[in-house]
């Protein structure tokens, strides 16, 4: 079977990329590398285009079975201070691409979306069914998307899976792709510039919220957790019908914890300052994963220790 893993010079799409075809799926990367990194898409067939130019990928769509779609803009704090861009590229222009699908014989198609389409949910753990309230543009983005797959599958027989990502970190164990943002915002990857004294310190973006220790808690998620529910999404729209699930691993960690585990793996201190919250962070986020692990017969199988060895080794042998 052929896929073409649209995004797949990104982060999350170059592991999917690497995991398909380290069990045998033929992978085609199609990318505009306006945030993906050409060196992530190395050893693959690597098209670059715009999900919005039909007529390339409509080449390439007639050479594959399936479509993993992770090209997205997916900063929450950008997608305040620039809507418009958040909406073209996340909600038109992907339309653009379920269209181009659409006109193809593809019919199996793989989303990526987020936790941030609960916005801030009443209940944690999240599941499946908690409302769709997104509070961020980034958000909305991608509910606009959801709502277009269900759509289209009822209309048209698309077969879907939407995958809504909790916190992705860590890099493969292989150590040639991992993490590679700019500017880079996320937790993990920022407490290890602080260690290396790429940056300060770490800013705690609040220690205030009601949680056990104050500060916020997430589900952290190895992304190549979230690569082998991919190979395993694909599988079961062989066989099933289209869903949307949560993909956690239904353990939260505090922003401290964090901290700590990354202490006791790297052995070095983390210099931290306590600053004020970020807007728009929920007090917590953690995924009920029983769906998927139903589905697909996924479980999570990586510790946080183990996302921060991985992003650690990557992160020392390219300077990134
Ligand atoms: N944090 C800090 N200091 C930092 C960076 C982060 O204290 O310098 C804290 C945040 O406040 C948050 C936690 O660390 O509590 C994790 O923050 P990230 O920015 O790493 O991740 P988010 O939870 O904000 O965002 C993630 C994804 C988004 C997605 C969102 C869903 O990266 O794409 O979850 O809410 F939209």
């Amino acid at each position: 079977m052929a896929v073409l893993v649209v995004g797949g010079a990104g982060y999350i799409g170059s592991h999917a990329a690497l995991t398909l075809q380290r069990r045998g799926y033929e992978v085609i990367i199609y990318d505009n590398l306006c945030t993906g990194h050409k060196e992530l898409a190395a050893g693959f067939e690597l098209i670059v285009g715009d999900i919005a130019d039909s007529a390339k990928l409509t080449k390439a769509l007639n050479r594959c079975d399936a479509v993993m779609h992770f090209a997205a803009h997916a900063y929450v704090g950008e997608s305040v201070q620039n809507p418009r861009k958040y909406f073209q590229n996340n909600v038109t222009a992907a339309i653009a691409l379920l269209n181009s699908v659409m006109d193809s014989r593809v019919r199996k198609f793989i989303f990526s979306s987020t936790a941030a389409v609960y916005g801030n949910p009443a209940r944690s753990p999240i599941t499946e069914d908690s409302p769709r309230q997104p509070v961020n543009p980034y958000g909305a983005t991608k509910l606009a998307f959801e709502n277009a797959l269900e759509a289209y599958s009822r209309a048209y027989g698309l077969r879907f899976v939407t995958f809504r990502y909790f916190n992705a970190a860590g890099a493969d164990e292989g150590g040639t792709i991992g993490e590679n943002h700019h500017p880079e915002t996320h937790l993990i990857p920022i407490i290890l510039q602080a260690i290396q004294g790429k940056r300060a310190a770490l800013e705690i973006f609040g220690a205030d919220y009601p949680t056990a220790d104050g500060t916020c808690i997430r589900d952290y998620i190895h992304v190549n957790d979230l690569a082998d529910a991919h190979v395993l999404g694909l599988e079961y729209l062989g066989k099933a019908e289209s869903a949307a699930m949560n993909l956690g691993t239904g353990q939260g960690y505090s922003v401290h914890e964090v901290v700590s585990a990354v202490e006791h793996v790297t052995g070095h201190k983390v210099p931290t300052h306590i600053g004020q919250r970020r807007a728009g962070d929920p007090a917590e986020l953690v995924a009920d994963p029983t769906l998927a692990e139903k589905l697909l017969q996924w479980k999570a199988k990586r510790s946080l220790e183990q996302i921060i060895t991985s992003a650690w080794n990557w992160t020392q042998k390219t300077g990134t």
